[in-house]
């Protein structure tokens, strides 16, 4: 599958992305091993989070899907999941697989997860190691998918600083800790996505935090709820370029999730003179949310501040976008953790914009993009949804068409990608 994109003049519009992925994966897990009936609207009908469901349901948990973005978790308790069949497969979605890991390390029964070729190549140490320290027994294929965790540990506290910041470490190990004996602690290095704390909360669960530091104690109960899942803001990210590099385009973004842990982007986006306001700041649950007004702006770029890469960590394929079209060159670093995103980001994005006739310089951890005007031509997707949404972002003003590769990935984060873009008067097929 391909997008074929034509440069296009972008109209005002309103818009609705769909549900935050990171959300959508949570509510499935915590409702599954809650007590009663949580409820999830505006939930994400992603394949990635489509793989969580399949993998809840083949562990006993009676869910149902009553409208795309609508489910009902009938859940077992935090004891209540069984064995399952087969192995679970986890598709293209890490969250899935590092969040599950915690949740299955605590579990009476042995289990395997596997995922795609994308997803087998990626690291899993990260989680193996801490878990393994709690007292789980995985094994791997040299420390990458497919996971086997044997059932039965009785798994103890820890006091674990994580080595990268990463929220789905964070989470893994917050998640084993429900199982453990004792109190678990995280540190984390820098401040990454904190959902699984706050839906935690929302559920009853008792989580202490401070500064960069959460702890919480084994062996509580959650309870059920009612989750409104907001709409993504990594997914409102590419339209809300399309819109900032468009000739005059006005775009509101409804109900997106602006959760402090998460708007990087926005910051970063900002400081390269885009256009971007909040309104009607709420919550949905612990989840603060908000409308975003964006604006057709002129960008400019300088270097961008390395304490905001957790809180972007999946808007650098949209970033090295908007660098490209920004005056001057824009500095990244500190991006590492890109290299072993469902691709290498750094990597992908800098081949698709040389396509398109942009310089990018590349170091391990980072990149220099020479903002320049976008030819038309063929790019590659590498497999990865947010390159391949990024690419055909640069391709709306473009000087010719561009080709964007191998997309099919899209539907792992948002269904309905080319749609709404079609809204915004893009002509893509
Ligand atoms: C996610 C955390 C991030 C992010 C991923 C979703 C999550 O990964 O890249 O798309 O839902 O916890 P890391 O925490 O490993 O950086």
């Amino acid at each position: 599958m391909k997008f074929i994109v034509q440069p296009s003049t972008v109209a005002n519009a309103t818009v609705t992305v769909p549900g935050d992925k990171s959300v959508s994966h949570r509510a499935l897990m915590l409702g599954g091993i809650a007590e009663g009936k949580t409820t999830i609207s505006g939930f994400l009908a992603g394949e990635d989070c489509l793989a969580t469901m399949a993998a809840m349901s083949a562990m006993g948990v009676e869910i149902q899907q009553t409208a795309p973005t609508d489910v009902i978790i009938n859940g077992v308790g935090l004891r209540g999941l069984v064995e399952p069949l087969r192995e679970l497969d986890l598709g293209n979605s890490g969250t899935a697989m590092r969040l599950m890991a915690g949740l299955l390390s605590g579990q009476s029964f042995t289990s395997v997860m596997i995922g795609d070729e994308s997803l087998t190549s990626r690291p899993m140490g990260r989680v193996i190691t801490p878990l393994t320290s709690m007292g789980a027994e995985i094994d791997s294929h040299n420390g990458c998918p497919p996971l086997t965790i044997r059932g039965g540990s009785q798994l103890r506290g820890i006091d674990y600083t994580l080595p990268v910041a990463s929220a789905q470490v964070k989470s893994a190990v917050l998640l084993a800790g429900l199982y453990a004996d004792g109190i678990t602690t995280v540190k984390e290095p820098a401040v990454t996505r904190d959902h699984t704390e706050r839906m935690l909360v929302t559920m009853g669960v008792e989580v202490e935090r401070s500064g960069q530091r959460i702890s919480i104690r084994g062996d509580q109960t959650l309870s059920c709820a009612d989750i409104q899942v907001p709409a993504d803001l990594s997914s409102a990210s590419f339209v809300m370029l399309a819109a900032i590099l468009s000739k005059s385009a006005d775009v509101l973004l409804t109900g997106v999730g602006v959760n402090p842990t998460r708007t990087g982007v926005i910051d970063i986006l900002q400081a390269m003179g885009a256009d971007i306001s909040l309104q009607d700041a709420r919550l949905y649950g612990e989840e603060p949310v908000a409308d975003i007004r964006v604006r057709a702006s002129t960008l400019h770029g300088g270097a961008v501040d390395p304490r905001l890469v957790s809180l972007a960590i999946d808007e650098f394929p949209v970033l090295f976008v908007a660098a490209a079209a920004a005056s001057g060159k824009t500095e990244f670093s500190g991006i590492g953790e890109l290299r072993v995103k469902e691709s290498d980001r750094i990597a992908a994005m800098a081949g698709g914009l040389r396509n398109l006739g942009i310089q990018v310089d590349e170091t391990d951890d980072g990149a220099t993009v020479h903002g320049g005007q976008f030819r038309g031509g063929e790019v590659q997707s590498h497999g990865d949804h947010r390159v391949a949404m990024s690419l055909a972002v640069a391709a709306t003003v473009a000087d010719d068409a561009v080709t964007v590769n191998d997309v099919a990935a899209v539907n792992t984060s948002f269904p309905g990608f080319t749609e709404c873009l079609g809204k915004l008067g893009v002509d893509i097929q």
